[in-house]
């Protein structure tokens, strides 16, 4: 992550994150193995029961407290240059408190990462008895709301990979007849992998018939019949970033009755909420607009979800497209654009695509057909 043209995008973003602990009157984060310390130092790792901290200080230089194994791993991803680090068998809080000393926390107001473990939050509040403690998201929520170039960049490419996926699977058509939606949600996988996607984003949903009905029903052994509406629900990640797109298919034969209406006002609802997206409008409007043209058509009791959330490192983050959010829409920000319309026992339909807001309006992330018959 060293080189030559300036401070890397993670380094950029921990002074950013530095000012902010600064307007909110904290004295320093400490991340625990999550989104939030990728997003800070580069550095990834699944959360473990051994003491991995990044303490990120108002001023100055952040340090981690990491134990010996990952010293080459964290040294190979980071900018950061301070690794504390603790062997198996040492007792790596004597390394926590002997940080706070030289970062000046005891009596310090410390942000702890929201998703780390109590095992940690309560053995800082053992090792640091005078200092208070919040949550990071306090300053990590905003920041990552507005996403930067190099963000923007991978979740482009991610909805894109996803786009091609939808578009493969679309064309199987009579083929998919007769698939599970296990064998139909292995196939979106299979695709997604092949296209060089690191891993799924979340469960792929193959919503088949009155499965569809079930917002995250996953897939299942019903097999798919002719004539059935499915729900396809997935993504991946590309550099660490997810796609997230649905589209609602009959892969052959005639849909039940009542189908088409039902597509074509999900559609509309979501044309609407998308243009409905520009620098200055609060995020509930957005739901407004897709659940408006929804209500008229008569299916506002069948719409049971917010329109949307937003997408980033985390697959469900800030903002979220829903009434009584009226957190403003800046340029930067990227979130789901999915009304759907759910009959319980017969079918359901979702549209999604991922938006990030411009200048002007909106960029859509996804861009494959939007229509409901096979391609
Ligand atoms: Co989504």
């Amino acid at each position: 992550m060293s080189g030559t043209s300036g401070p890397s995008a993670f380094e950029e973003r921990t002074r950013r994150c530095q000012r902010r602990l600064g307007e909110v009157g904290a004295d320093a984060a400490v991340l625990f193995p999550s989104t939030n310390l990728f997003y800070a130092s580069g550095f990834r790792e699944e959360p473990g029961e051994r003491h991995l901290l990044l303490f990120v200080p108002r001023e100055g230089s952040p340090a981690f407290v990491a134990p010996e194994m990952y010293d080459e791993q964290i040294r190979d991803a980071s900018w950061v240059e301070d690794i504390r680090l603790w062997a198996d068998g040492e007792d790596p809080t004597e390394l926590v408190a002997e940080l706070a000393d030289e970062m000046d926390l005891r009596g310090g107001h410390l942000l702890v990462d929201d998703t780390m473990w109590a095992l940690f939050t309560q053995d800082l509040r053992e090792t640091l008895p005078e200092a208070t403690f919040g949550l990071a998201s306090e300053v990590f929520e905003d920041l990552r709301m507005r996403k930067d170039e190099t963000e923007l960049d991978a979740l482009r490419r991610a909805g894109a990979l996803a786009d091609r996926v939808s578009v493969e699977i679309r064309e199987l058509g009579e083929e998919a007849v007769g698939m599970t939606e296990t064998e139909l949600a292995e196939e979106i996988e299979g695709l997604l992998a092949e296209a060089g996607g690191e891993e799924v984003a979340f469960g792929t949903i193959a919503g088949s018939g009155p499965n569809g009905a079930k917002p995250h029903h996953r897939h299942g052994d019903r097999e798919i019949r002719r004539g059935d509406p499915v729900v396809l629900d997935f993504g991946a990640y590309l550099d660490g970033y997810p796609g997230d797109q649905t589209r609602t298919v009959v892969f052959a034969g005639d849909p039940p009755e009542g189908y088409q209406q039902v597509h074509e006002t999900v559609r509309e609802a979501q044309q609407a909420a998308v243009e409905a997206v520009e620098p200055g409008v609060p995020a509930e409007q957005i739901d407004r607009a897709a659940r408006e043209v929804i209500e008229d058509a008569g299916y506002g009791d069948e719409f049971v979800h917010r329109t949307g959330h937003g997408v980033g490192l985390d697959v469900h983050e800030s903002p979220y497209i829903v009434e009584g959010n009226q957190t403003e829409l800046e340029p930067g920000m990227v979130f789901s654009v999915e009304p759907g319309v759910y009959l319980e026992g017969e079918f359901g339909v979702r549209i999604e695509d991922l938006v990030v807001v411009t200048d002007e309006g909106c960029e859509r992330l996804n861009d494959s057909p939007r229509t409901w018959e096979s391609l």
